[in-house]
């Protein structure tokens, strides 16, 4: 028998896999998929205070192994997710991550200490990491990152996940400043900031002229974010995103440290792509004659997946 349960976050998740914020939207067109097979987490598109049409478009372009995207956090607002969209989540048979943002501390106190309280919300994961909204992502810096965790942290005791930017030059001081400040855990990461140009004309492509890339491209810059992170931070719960397509990138992802793995893009392509990944992820670990997930998480760091079998 193999365990793929995670305990992390003070939750119980049925398997590592969880749907990272946006690409699937709020979820809800999954919902038959989660009521026939579990999925380790679901996490919603970011909710801001008030509602939000997004960027301008063209807002999603293709790039080599993946796409571009300058969504800009469209979403309904606070009122309308918890009046419409949470109860619906509530009947889901899986861990809700409520992925939240706001300009400014105090957008980021009132939002945490309203979602905390909300029935149905398991783990907050504050956006720090946008690409494609107004100013830089505040995760590009350890005193932005620092004074809204504090700001989060402080009107609530669910359990926070900070989304970090992979576009920094050293993640671990960011990581740091979030969990000195009272953050449960790390999300690592979120889109790599991108350029596309349309070679007819000569100008940028998306409307907003930057954008996010995500997909099979960026695999190897979140392998780099996670492992670092984890090297720096051995205990603390991560959950790996970016460029998570297949088992294999899976399996990295787990090897580097990630104790919860998120789909993104991809899911956009292959809806069913989470549920069938737990059930290959079984497959590969039985063939290993490896009892459980938790053993394969961080192998890389400690000699690989055949000193990880013997121990
Ligand atoms: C269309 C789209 C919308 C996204 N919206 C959000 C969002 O609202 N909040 C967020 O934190 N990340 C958002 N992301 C980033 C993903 O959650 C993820 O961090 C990133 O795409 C890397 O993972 P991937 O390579 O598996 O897609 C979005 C990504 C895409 C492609």
């Amino acid at each position: 028998m193999v365990d793929l349960a995670v305990s992390r976050l003070g939750q119980s998740f049925a398997n590592p896999v969880l749907l990272s914020s946006g690409p699937a939207g709020f979820g809800l067109e999954l919902a038959p998929l989660f009521r026939s097979k579990p999925l380790g987490g679901l996490t919603t598109k970011t909710v801001t205070p008030s509602p939000r049409q997004g960027n301008p478009p063209p807002r999603l372009v293709d790039a080599p192994a993946g796409a571009l995207n300058s969504i800009g956090l469209a979403n309904p607002g606070l009122d309308e997710f918890l009046a419409q969209v949470l109860p619906e989540l509530r009947e889901l048979p899986t861990v809700r991550l409520i992925s939240f943002a706001a300009s400014d501390v105090q957008g980021v106190e009132a939002m945490a200490g309203v979602l905390g309280e909300a029935a149905g919300v398991d783990v907050l994961e504050l956006n720090l990491s946008c690409p494609n909204v107004e100013g830089r992502p505040p995760s590009w810096d350890s005193a932005s990152t620092r004074e809204l965790v504090r700001a989060a942290t402080r009107a609530t005791c669910t359990p926070l996940l900070a989304k970090l930017s992979p576009d920094v030059t050293d993640v671990v001081p960011v990581a740091a400043a979030a969990l000195e400040e009272g953050a449960a855990g790390l999300t690592l990461v979120n889109t790599v900031r991108g350029l596309r140009i349309q070679r007819d004309t000569g100008r940028p492509t998306l409307a907003r002229m930057w954008g996010g890339l995500s997909g099979a491209a960026i695999l190897p810059i979140a392998l780099a974010r996670v492992f670092e992170a984890r090297r720096a931070f051995p205990e603390v719960p991560i959950v790996g995103v970016g460029g998570v397509t297949d088992l294999g990138s899976l399996l990295e992802m787990a090897m580097a440290g990630a104790d919860l793995v998120g789909i993104g893009l991809a899911v956009m392509c292959d809806p069913e792509l989470p549920w069938r990944l737990c059930v290959e992820l079984k497959q590969w670990l039985c063939r290993r004659r490896i009892s459980r997930y938790s053993q394969l998480v961080g192998c890389a760091h400690r000699g690989g997946v055949d000193v990880c079998r013997t121990c």
